[in-house]
């Protein structure tokens, strides 16, 4: 007998997975220099020679991760054919919201036997944690590369990246060898490493430029074919996607994104085609989410900030000076019975990285001399969508 689901056929998607975030795609296209510099960079470990470290740098949805994860699958499959090549570890980390301490403690895990007790959270430094790890290396033995994804979210990443490039050199480990390999979207961050540190990571420093349309386009086009079903995504679909995102910052996450978010509005308003009215209605909501995960990667502080920011936005009283701005964020952190900061130096330390990030605009005013220098600031972004996301984000923190 018929059911009220029997007559549901797939009528977009035939496998939306394929433009998911987690998707590892079987082809990187595009990225032939990238790999080029990648595979020579790598290459020792065929021959059971230390690697040398790489440094990854590159904005955001440039194919950064997924250039690595193809790269090291490769790497693992070729040391199966070489005899001259020790065995092979490959550690990916990522260091969003981490320390220095449990990135080393969750490496150290990784490596730990499975009958031994896991290295404690608490109670023991990050020089125990890096003899632990040494101890561990040591043992196994082989050839270990370890990947840390969005390494400029560590905040002492200088110990990180002195220590264990220079590990074997040292003698902290005889018996094993390691390559380091960094990846960061934040190019201010190379600027914070320390010379020493620099000079280490020089050794390879690969750098991932925006896509254009063309390049975004075949992307896609590799993807199509599984994703959607056969002929309902159309070809003027898959351009304006690519345009889009090859006008804002050549983004491959985003172009994908507005393909599946573009198959959800036609879905949502039973059409049987995609085209590139879908993709344009697509634009706003795939944007509303990217600002949404931007901000929900913010300290509270910061968000915070960026709310009162929004207010002072939509009574029209920006650009603000910092004197200003903390007065109205106290109100705004009381209404969230939120302990706000309490000194104008961190406030204005917080209004700086949110100016560097790109949330908001700052201009200086000089007021002669006895005025002095100062800057201010103004929301670069529309206030009521910041307001809704930031009510969004504080419903889910406290559904009440
Ligand atoms: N050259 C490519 N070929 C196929 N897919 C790609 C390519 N570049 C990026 N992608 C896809 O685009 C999305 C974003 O890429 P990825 O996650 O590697 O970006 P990223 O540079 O690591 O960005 P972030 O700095 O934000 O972490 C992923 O789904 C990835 O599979
Ligand atoms: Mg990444």
């Amino acid at each position: 007998m018929a059911g009220p689901f029997s007559d549901i056929e797939r009528s977009i998607f035939a496998a939306k997975e394929v433009l998911s975030e987690d998707h590892q795609p079987d082809k990187i296209l595009e990225r032939d220099e990238e790999i080029d510099e990648y595979r020579h960079a790598l290459q020792d470990v065929l021959f059971g020679r230390t690697p040398q470290n790489v440094m990854l740098y590159g904005k955001a949805g440039l194919g950064k991760t997924a250039v690595t994860k193809y790269m090291m699958e490769a790497l693992r499959d070729e040391i199966t054919e070489r005899p001259d090549a020790d065995e092979l570890h490959v550690h990916e980390l990522n260091c969003n919201g981490k320390t220095v301490y449990s990135v080393v403690r969750t490496l150290v895990n990784e490596l730990l036997p499975e009958t031994a007790s896991v290295f404690p959270k608490r109670g023991l430094s990050t020089s125990d944690a890096f003899e632990e790890l040494y101890a561990q290396l040591d043992r196994l033995g082989g050839t270990h590369l370890v990947v840390f994804d969005e390494i400029d979210h560590l905040d002492d990443v200088d110990t990180l990246l002195y220590e264990l490039p220079r590990a074997r050199s040292i003698g902290h480990i005889t018996n094993s060898k390691i390559g380091i390999i960094g990846i960061s979207n934040n190019y201010t961050f190379r600027r914070s490493l320390s010379p020493k540190v620099k000079d280490t990571l020089m050794e390879s420093e690969i750098s991932f430029s925006p896509y254009d349309a063309s390049e975004l386009r075949a992307i896609l086009d590799d993807r199509i074919d599984r994703a959607f079903v056969d002929g309902v995504c159309d070809d003027s679909a898959i351009a304006r996607a690519a345009a889009i995102a090859a006008k804002d910052r050549g983004n491959a996450r985003q172009a994908i994104d507005l393909l599946r978010v573009g198959g959800e509005v036609a879905k949502k308003r039973g059409d049987d085609h995609v085209d590139d009215s879908h993709i344009v209605e697509a634009q706003e909501l795939v944007q509303r989410g990217r600002l949404r995960n931007r901000i929900r990667d913010q300290t509270q502080h910061a968000q915070l900030l960026l709310e009162t920011l929004a207010y002072i936005e939509q009574r029209g009283d920006t650009p603000t000076r910092s004197k200003t701005i903390k007065t109205r964020y106290e109100d705004v952190a009381a209404s969230h019975a939120a302990d706000p900061l309490t000194t104008l130096k961190s406030i204005q330390n917080h209004l700086s990285d949110l100016h560097m990030l790109g949330f908001l605009q700052r201009s200086g005013q000089n007021h002669g001399e006895s005025g002095g220098r100062y800057y201010e600031y103004s929301l670069d972004l529309d206030p009521e969508i910041v307001l809704d996301i930031r009510r969004e984000i504080e419903t889910e923190r406290d559904p009440r």
